[in-house]
């Protein structure tokens, strides 16, 4: 062979090697679900807890009881991982105690009025257990049920686990057998995907969320005051003593909810009575997937961004954690960890002003919610 055609062959060489190390790793080799026993609810019911790993190494592990995320590991700006959400180690800590961490949150995620609305002249009254109100579905609400779960690992850019949960006509009070289907995707362009759909056989209201804490330093690292906050919301709702919105939508300019550019959490937080727990009003409508929420931890790097079709996002600054939650070798107190929940306006049922959350028969619930993490 000439010695001319030496790089050449060289070169083509290097270059099928490393294609074939990138698809080795992108297709085939790192991509995985995996499935462990985790233990029984007291009525015996067995829960699952999957791992799913992503070909860049990014993994979550979603237990089947409450669809609950225990860990979400992401690569910080020198490529460490570490795991950015609150949790336990057991499910009975879970069982125990568990102010939603990682939970899947229905029927009705956040507040309705003294557990009560009409629909078609109907009364309902729901479990109130939040005061006299009802918060987050209830008693037992879906954070508290043991869902069915069906990997899906025939993908090529994401791994995903579809669960599913029927939920009985009168459960916590709600009419309407209502049949749900969430699906959790880690695709391999580092998105956690929580995808929504649900149906019902009669007219029924429906509002879920999912309600991870996070804390983009690291779960174990302390408070979230750092972190650099921007929504894409010009309005929020205000609320009463008992976190019920008056009904009002009002803008944030000039007030302590002004997050449209990024702001430290804990910029303005001791002014805002009892900390941040508001639900604030998007830009985009809803319907269409847009960006929602933006999240910068300057320690790490690490940036997280989110986007729904929802029309709303409550943003909770973790304020009643108090030290008695304790998890993953953590303890978390007060502000360890922030939640970002993509919603309809809390209390829907009893504001005409908000866009409603009627589900009927025929009509089909859907909701995306896209968590996208990097690091700068
Ligand atoms: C609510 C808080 C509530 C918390 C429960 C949040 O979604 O907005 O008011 O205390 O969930 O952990």
């Amino acid at each position: 062979m000439r010695a001319r055609y030496v790089p050449i062959l060289l070169a083509v060489i290097v270059l099928f090697v490393f294609g074939c190390d990138k698809l080795t790793k992108y297709g085939e080799k790192k991509m995985s679900i995996k499935k462990q026993a985790f233990g029984k609810t007291a009525d015996g019911k067995d829960v699952d807890l999957y791992t799913l790993t992503n070909a860049n190494g990014l993994k979550t592990e979603i237990m089947t009881y409450g669809g609950i995320v225990r860990t979400l590991e992401v690569p910080d700006r020198d490529g460490n991982l570490g795991d950015i959400v609150l949790g336990y180690d057991s499910l009975d800590k879970y069982i125990e105690n568990n102010p939603y961490f990682g939970a899947l949150v229905g029927r009705c995620g956040n507040r309705i009025a003294k557990g009560k609305f009409t629909l078609n002249g109907v009364e309902y009254t729901l479990a109130t257990n939040n005061g006299p109100n009802h918060l987050h579905g209830g008693v037992k609400g879906f954070d508290k049920v043991v869902w069915d779960a069906e990997p899906m690992e025939d993908e090529t850019t994401s791994v995903g686990l579809k669960l599913t949960y029927l939920s009985k006509d009168g459960e916590e009070g709600y009419p309407g057998n209502l049949k749900c289907t969430v699906i959790y995707t880690l695709t391999n362009d580092n998105e956690l995907k929580v995808s929504y759909e649900a149906e019902t056989d009669k007219t029924t209201v429906i509002n879920l969320t999912h309600h991870s804490y996070f804390n983009l330093g690291g779960h174990g690292s302390g408070d979230i005051l750092g972190h650099e906050l921007m929504l894409t919301a010009d309005n929020f709702t205000p609320v009463d003593e008992g976190l019920i919105p008056t009904g009002e939508i009002k803008p944030v300019k000039g007030t302590l909810m002004d997050f449209t550019r990024p702001m430290p959490i804990g910029a303005r937080i001791a002014q805002v009575k009892g900390g941040y727990d508001h639900n604030f009003v998007l830009n985009n409508s809803g319907g269409s997937l847009a960006l929602a929420a933006s999240v910068y931890e300057p320690n790490t790097g690490r940036v997280m961004e989110i986007s729904t079709t929802e029309p709303a996002i409550q943003f909770y600054s973790g304020n009643f954690l108090d030290g008695s939650n304790k998890g993953k070798g953590a303890v978390y107190n007060k502000h360890n960890g922030f939640c970002l929940e993509t919603q309809h306006f809390p209390d829907a049922p009893n504001k005409p002003g908000f866009p409603s959350i009627v589900l009927k028969p025929g009509d089909k619930y859907t909701h995306l919610t896209v968590h996208k993490f990097s690091a700068k």
